[in-house]
């Protein structure tokens, strides 16, 4: 396995940038590590625990991570035949199409996965976003040529995958901690609180992460503390994360946001909140 392992997409909410932070604060030691809204998995990929749950409602991305523990090679060989043509806008969308074609007919395959990792690389902030049909409609990102993966990292990705007691599962964060015991250890880093308008954010999210759902998370969060699992939680530092969280330890952080078309709010404060007292 290679030494460092990192993230194959790119990611809204990535934790890259807070991976020091996120270390400082874990628990020095855990049975296994549950990590319920995974995305492109900075963390996990940085501690590549030897027992691991990892989950996400994007059907897209746990096929990605399926198909790269079944077959790298596969995955890989697929990715290499679509970075053998330079892009273009005609050429972006005529993969995309491709792509939406795979999701319409249910196809969750190599060549699926690697079409997502290819359009992660060529679409505009490598957001994931679909249309109410569940077609992808990310515009380009004018990227011409280049590869789309690191070859090495993703055979690392893999090893690991298939090497260890990792579980990935596709569903609702709250089901996929039905295993959960004393002494695991898990990390939620959910959709984001919305920075701006927190006293109206009630229904409408654009990831439809909801109040509520925020609110539920909360109650797991609590239930988990309670019944000594470790737990660790990222999120903006907004009124309502405070109040859903309180009499738990919040660390208040400083962090430059990557993925926010409009640069004034490229630099913010996020908290990290813990179920124990960090040592
Ligand atoms: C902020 S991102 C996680 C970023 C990740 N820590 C990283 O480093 O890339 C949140 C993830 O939660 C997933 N998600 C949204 N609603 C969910 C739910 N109800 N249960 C599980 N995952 C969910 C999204 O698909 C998204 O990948």
């Amino acid at each position: 396995m290679v030494d460092k392992l990192a993230p194959f997409v790119k990611w809204a909410g990535g934790k890259t940038q807070l991976l020091h932070e996120l270390e400082l604060r874990m628990p020095k030691t855990f049975k296994k590590y549950y990590e319920p809204f995974v995305g492109g998995g900075a963390l996990l990929f940085s501690l590549h625990p030897g027992h691991a749950v990892i989950c996400d409602t994007n059907e897209q991305l746990i096929n990605v991570y399926r198909q790269l523990k079944a077959d790298a090679a596969a995955v890989i060989s697929e990715v290499r035949k679509l970075d053998a043509e330079p892009c273009s806008k005609e050429r972006y969308l005529e993969v995309r199409s491709a792509y939406n074609a795979k999701i319409q007919s249910g196809d969750l395959d190599a060549a699926c996965a690697a079409l997502m990792i290819w359009i992660n690389k060529h679409c505009f902030n490598g957001l994931y976003r679909v249309n109410s049909k569940g077609l992808f409609n990310v515009p380009y990102n004018n990227r011409v040529k280049g590869s789309s993966i690191s070859e090495e990292n993703l055979q690392g990705v893999s090893s690991y995958l298939r090497e260890n007691d990792v579980d990935i599962r596709l569903m609702d964060f709250a089901e996929a901690l039905h295993d959960v015991s004393e002494g695991d250890f898990v990390y939620f880093d959910s959709p984001y609180v919305p920075v701006s308008d927190t006293a109206n954010f009630t229904d409408y999210t654009k990831d439809g992460f909801t109040l509520e759902d925020h609110r539920r998370l909360a109650g797991v969060f609590r239930d988990l503390a309670a019944r000594g699992v470790k737990v660790m939680l990222s999120n903006h530092n907004v009124p309502l994360v405070h109040e859903l969280y309180q009499g738990f330890p919040i660390s208040e952080i400083a962090v430059k946001r990557f993925i926010n078309s409009d640069a004034s709010k490229r630099t913010g404060k996020e908290v990290i909140i813990t179920s124990y007292s960090p040592e």
